[in-house]
């Protein structure tokens, strides 16, 4: 019997691409997600080490304890940095290695960490793009109320103060928040992350503290003289499922303004929308929201950070209840991906990407984009060879870029790449089992070896694009 080998459909030919001259290259990591010594050096407890601990939380009861021990293999890892040949580094300081008590005494053995760190980078001609919060908030704060509390506001103004009293004069790229819908509405909403409460009022109380800290923080780092300042979103591309159906329009009204307009509209136009304000009145009388916090939350920024790795599609469902992560989403309905999807379930659609670029440079125009986050996980480890074959991430990326290339095209300011991640980490209430890293990482030798699709990157910014 012969087998009748049936040609597949003839894939074309991707055509290479070019990233404008300067076109920023980077990779991203947070604090708690890699650097372990969790319990050195005088670091206090964050919300994180508490939630991590209590069980059912976190996938297998992983903590962030050990992670990929980055606090004391810094030096390899910038060694690999720069053997990628990254022209930046997004990393993020742990809050509670800088002020154990939340406020107050300065742990100076907490901020030698980041002064290594970043001399280490600048020796190695790295750019250190420093993110002053990236969800380990110090307990004690949160025992006194967390973001829900205006005095957490108050207290990160101080704490941007401090890092930049020891790093500004090398740092010049300064991120006051990532991604705070993700620490108000999982960590106050559904309670997914730390610190793990389930209230709507809070989340929205704890939105708009947030965004009242950014822009104290924005404030105390233009007076001392910063450079760049910024603030890392995660905006959401909602599509209806039928874009014919106005019941459909009106739940991506909805979850847009949820998830969007609540952070772009504040910091960028200076107030809430209107429907928002009606939509969060159903739930908080709005009262902590003061004379003058609007022209705080929108001092002028250089750069707006976007992370991205999936678009969603909803659709108007009666009867439905409201997510928990989006409080007042009642009779709306996400769809399940339709499509190819990462190991995290993520769709993939590169298309949205560039769409939503496109969205902010119309919607916001002014503020240069940055990504700062896009990566995928999937579970590849070394294989016989020794080395690591992870060829849908490369595809991954490869989309993901050529989206930025398209908003590019369409005349978007976006300024630069940050793959997400460096390597793998602690993936939050995944734990270690999902793996964004370029680089692998085996947690029981800490052992880092480069995927290909680190080496892929490599060319990638050795060529300043893609080759065809
Ligand atoms: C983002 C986080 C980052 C990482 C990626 C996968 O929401 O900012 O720390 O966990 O998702």
């Amino acid at each position: 019997m012969t087998a009748t080998v049936t040609s597949t459909s003839a894939q074309p030919a991707l055509s290479g691409i070019t990233f404008p001259d300067g076109f920023i290259w980077g990779a991203a990591t947070a604090s708690y997600q890699i650097e372990g010594a969790v319990q050195e050096d005088g670091r206090g407890p964050s919300i994180w080490d508490t939630f991590s601990r209590t069980p059912g939380r976190v996938h297998a009861g992983h903590t962030g304890d050990v992670a990929c021990d980055h606090y004391h293999r810094y030096v390899e890892d910038v060694a690999l940095m720069a053997d990628l040949g990254l022209a930046s580094y997004r990393y993020s300081i742990a809050w509670p290695r800088i002020q154990p008590d939340g406020g107050g005494p300065v742990n100076s053995r907490g901020l030698d960490f980041y002064d290594r760190l970043t001399d280490e980078l600048l020796g190695k001609g790295i750019d250190p793009v420093v993110t002053l919060y990236h969800w380990d908030l110090p307990q004690v704060l949160e025992d006194r109320g967390g973001w829900p509390n205006r005095e957490t506001a108050l207290a990160f103004a101080e704490y941007a103060q401090i890092v930049h009293g020891r790093l500004g004069d090398r740092v010049k790229t300064w991120t006051t928040l990532n991604e705070p819908w993700c620490s108000a509405y999982l960590g106050y909403g559904s309670g997914r992350h730390a610190p793990g409460r389930q209230d709507p009022a809070a989340t929205f109380a704890a939105v708009h503290h947030l965004l009242l800290g950014h822009g104290l923080a924005a404030q105390a780092l233009r007076a001392a003289g910063a450079n760049t300042i910024s603030i890392t979103l995660n905006p959401s591309v909602v599509f209806p499922v039928d874009p014919e159906n106005v019941a459909d329009r009106e739940a991506v009204r909805i979850l847009d303004g949820l998830s969007n307009r609540m952070f772009l509209d504040p910091l960028l136009k200076g107030q809430y929308p209107a429907d928002m304000l009606e939509h969060m009145a159903r739930f908080t009388d709005l009262s902590y929201i003061q004379d003058g916090d609007l022209a705080t939350i929108s001092e002028p920024i250089d750069v707006l950070g976007i992370n991205f790795y999936q678009p969603s599609y909803v659709a108007a469902k009666p009867g439905a209840p409201a997510a928990l992560d989006q409080p007042g989403s009642e009779g709306i309905a996400t769809r399940a991906p339709q499509g190819p999807v990462t190991d995290m379930n993520w769709l993939i659609e590169p298309s949205g990407l560039t769409h939503l670029l496109k969205r902010i440079h119309a919607d916001y125009p002014g503020t240069p984009l940055m990504i700062t986050e896009n990566g995928a996980a999937y579970p590849e480890v070394p294989a016989a060879d020794g080395e690591v074959h992870d060829a849908k991430r490369i595809e991954y990326l490869d989309g993901h870029l050529r989206a930025c290339h398209d908003a590019l095209a369409a005349g978007v300011d976006l300024r630069g790449y940050f793959v997400w991640s460096l390597m793998d980490n602690f993936e939050w209430a995944e734990g270690y089992a999902k793996r964004f890293g370029i680089v692998h990482v085996d947690y029981r030798t800490q052992e880092r070896v480069l995927k290909d699709s680190a080496k892929w990157y490599r060319e990638v910014i050795r060529r300043n694009g893609i080759e065809g």
